[in-house]
């Protein structure tokens, strides 16, 4: 039984996903923003690389069947329906949709853990369910990797230590689960900043987002089980497990 933890989608690798579950961590904000929607009723969250996709494929579909969304430098990309904050995929906006979504780190990293057993979307709002599931896989012998998606290929803090409170969480009470130096590490992070705030202050784009005046995002994504949902990526979308797809 193993656990990884690896940085950034883009240098993932066939041997790192297949036969596994992964899970994709965006906490700020694109797993967040993707749990809320499909709690609220969406009928599917489908990741793209760029806005000319996003466009492009809207163009293919019902436009009253689809919602675009999505951010560039944390701001709304002009022309779409909606922006990358939680808040905004309420349930009288999002109910039946299919979201067509680009962010800047997030959609990539998903795209990039195609391959896998199960790739599902996790984050602190829908935590103690995704947790649930990479408990089973794992006793069940399914070894897991975690992919943080960052921040520009770089290192992000925030989804470190929530990558960190489920290494800590899903080897719990489980004999012979071994993990890579990434792994523990994130565990200590998470040790460290054991409230959410504080991780987010401490983080770049937490104050990033704080200074862009998105400050009620990091309240949204710091509540920890708001959401039961369990966001599954197959067929190139993203829909919530339901009793009609137990794992
Ligand atoms: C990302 O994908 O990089 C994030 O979701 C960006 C953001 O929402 O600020």
């Amino acid at each position: 039984m193993r656990i990884d933890v690896v940085f950034g989608g883009a240098g993932l690798t066939p041997s790192e996903v297949s036969g596994r579950v992964v899970a994709v961590i965006d906490v700020l904000r694109a797993s967040t923003s993707i749990a809320a929607a499909l709690a609220n009723g969406a009928r599917a969250v489908v990741p793209l690389e760029t806005s000319d996709e996003v466009v492009m494929r809207s163009k293919a579909l019902e436009r009253a069947d689809v919602l675009l969304a999505g951010e560039r430098r944390m701001r709304p990309i002009p022309g779409f329906d909606l922006g990358n904050s939680p808040s905004e995929f309420k349930r009288e906006v999002v109910e039946g949709k299919t979201i067509l979504m680009t962010t800047t780190n997030g959609t990539g990293a998903i795209a990039s853990a195609a391959g896998a057993r199960d790739v599902v979307i996790a984050s602190y709002v829908n935590y103690t369910a995704v947790l649930t599931m990479l408990r089973t896989a794992l006793r069940g012998g399914t070894d897991i990797t975690l992919v943080c998606a960052g921040r520009e290929r770089q290192f992000a803090l925030e989804d470190a230590g929530c990558a960190g409170r489920f290494v800590a969480n899903v080897s719990k009470r489980l004999i012979g689960v071994t993990m890579n130096d990434a792994a523990q590490t994130c565990a200590l992070i998470d040790r460290r900043y054991e409230q959410i705030a504080k991780l987010f202050e401490a983080s770049e784009h937490g104050r990033a987002l704080r200074e862009a005046g998105f400050e009620d995002d990091l309240t949204a994504c710091a509540e920890v089980d708001s959401y039961s949902v369990i966001p599954l990526y197959q067929d190139r979308q993203i829909t919530k497990l339901g009793p009609d797809r137990e794992r």
